[in-house]
């Protein structure tokens, strides 16, 4: 397989004595890795990150015809037309620490605020903004996350907004947020005088699930952040908003993270439904990208579900927003059951209340719909997390299945086996 990294292309593919061929051609190689096949038993493959130099396409085509296996993986996936070329999949990160390669590919800098954002004229609230977004831009996969010292006004502005949703959570939460929430207050530091560490809430929810909360500098583009969800790894802001209005944000912020997105994170079953969206971006068209996007808007974000007859907010938009919270279950916006194919293509404005909201009937449920949803994204490649490399695995080659089933067959020997000892 080729992969490509904007402005480098890698590639990997299992073949011989033909990268001489790239130096021939002038293509400039950046990183060459050799793995043991999981395709063609007994042999290697190789992955090879190139620069767009030399005669590429030449050295592509040349590769390829000398490869029994052959991909190419690249940022710059168009063509000229902006198609998305036959054999060109847009870049996905394969490993968990090429989350670092996308980390600083920000759309816009977490401490640029537009002229309507409330700290906008506060110097003090923008010089924090900037060391909170450097703190993240510097960040590299397995290091400690960032210990950070809050300020009395932003543990004040954070002690206002615990205060009002605290009093929400037990009749508009779910009964998922209710059951983790006393757990974050024993064990991450969850207090009105207090903003939790995102160290102590990533170390919480990977005892739960695997999660772990990775330090964001800015906005991610849609695709860079899904993918981090495939890795159950969550994208998260550790800046507080800005003093003078402790119930708004214009932005995700540690308040809208830490008590909306991190006590679901650590439910069993919405880790998986999350994981699966993260999956199912991995490699897809930018259309589908958009679609997923949607998908997560109206339920990680937004979603409301049914528990014991009653309707429960489980998006982590609603769980810290004290007005909406209310609102969305006040019988005024219109309600639609969550369908992946309908969700999907449903318009959403972004600066005020949701006008529609998408209840699922469980998280099982809706992880079902998704899985069902994904199988309909144009890809010719499976993927599949292996949490032992912490790798995501392309499954496209009849002995990497069989070599699944085969450690299928082994778990189902061991639970049976478990059985008979109840
Ligand atoms: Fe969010």
């Amino acid at each position: 397989m080729l992969e490509s990294d904007c402005p480098a292309t890698w590639a990997t593919f299992h073949a011989k004595g033909v990268l001489r061929n790239e130096y021939k051609h002038g293509v400039n190689l950046i990183h060459i890795e050799s793995r043991p096949s999981a395709r063609f038993p007994n042999q290697y493959e190789f992955m090879v990150e190139c620069a767009p130099s030399g005669e590429l396409g030449i050295a592509i085509e040349t590769l390829r015809e000398h490869s029994s296996y052959f991909n190419i993986i690249s940022r710059n996936h168009k063509d000229n037309r902006g198609k998305l070329s036959k054999y060109t999949v847009p870049w996905f990160p394969r490993r968990i620490r090429d989350l670092d390669k996308f980390a600083n590919q920000i759309l816009s800098y977490g401490s640029e605020l537009d002229a309507d954002h409330p700290g906008f004229t506060d110097p003090v609230y923008r010089a924090r903004r900037k060391y909170f977004a450097d703190i993240a831009y510097n960040y590299k996969h397995g290091q400690p996350l960032p210990h950070v010292d809050y300020t009395a006004e932003e543990t004040a502005t954070w002690g206002s907004v615990f205060q009002e949703l605290t009093k929400l959570y037990p009749t508009h939460a779910c009964k998922e947020h209710n059951h983790v929430f006393p757990l974050l207050i024993e064990n991450c530091g969850y207090r009105e005088d207090n903003i939790p560490q995102l160290k102590d809430v990533s170390n919480f929810l990977k005892d739960c699930t695997g999660f772990t909360l990775r330090p964001v500098a800015g906005l991610l583009s849609s695709r860079d952040f899904l993918a981090g969800l495939a890795f159950r790894v969550f994208h998260s802001t550790q800046y507080i908003r800005h003093s003078s209005c402790p119930l708004y944000t214009p932005e995700p912020d540690v308040c809208h993270e830490l008590l909306g997105h991190a006590p679901l994170f650590a439910d069993p079953a919405f880790a998986q439904f999350s994981q699966e969206i993260g999956l199912a971006s991995l490699g897809a068209p930018d259309e589908y990208i958009e679609k997923l996007a949607t998908c997560f808007w109206f339920t990680v974000e937004f979603g409301l579900c049914r528990q014991d007859g009653q309707l429960k907010a489980y998006g982590a938009g609603l769980l810290s927003s004290f007005g909406e919270l209310q609102y969305s279950l006040s019988g005024k916006p219109e309600l639609k059951p969550f369908e992946p194919f309908k969700t999907a293509v449903q318009k959403y404005p972004i600066t005020q209340y949701q006008p529609l909201y998408f209840v699922a009937e469980s998280f099982e449920d809706a992880k079902e719909k998704m899985i069902k949803y994904a199988s309909t994204i144009p890809r010719h490649f499976g993927v599949r997390y292996n949490p032992y490399t912490q790798s995501i695995e392309l499954l496209d080659s009849k002995p990497q299945i069989e070599g699944l089933v085969e450690n299928i067959s082994q778990e189902i020997q061991i639970l049976l086996d478990a059985l008979r000892k109840l």
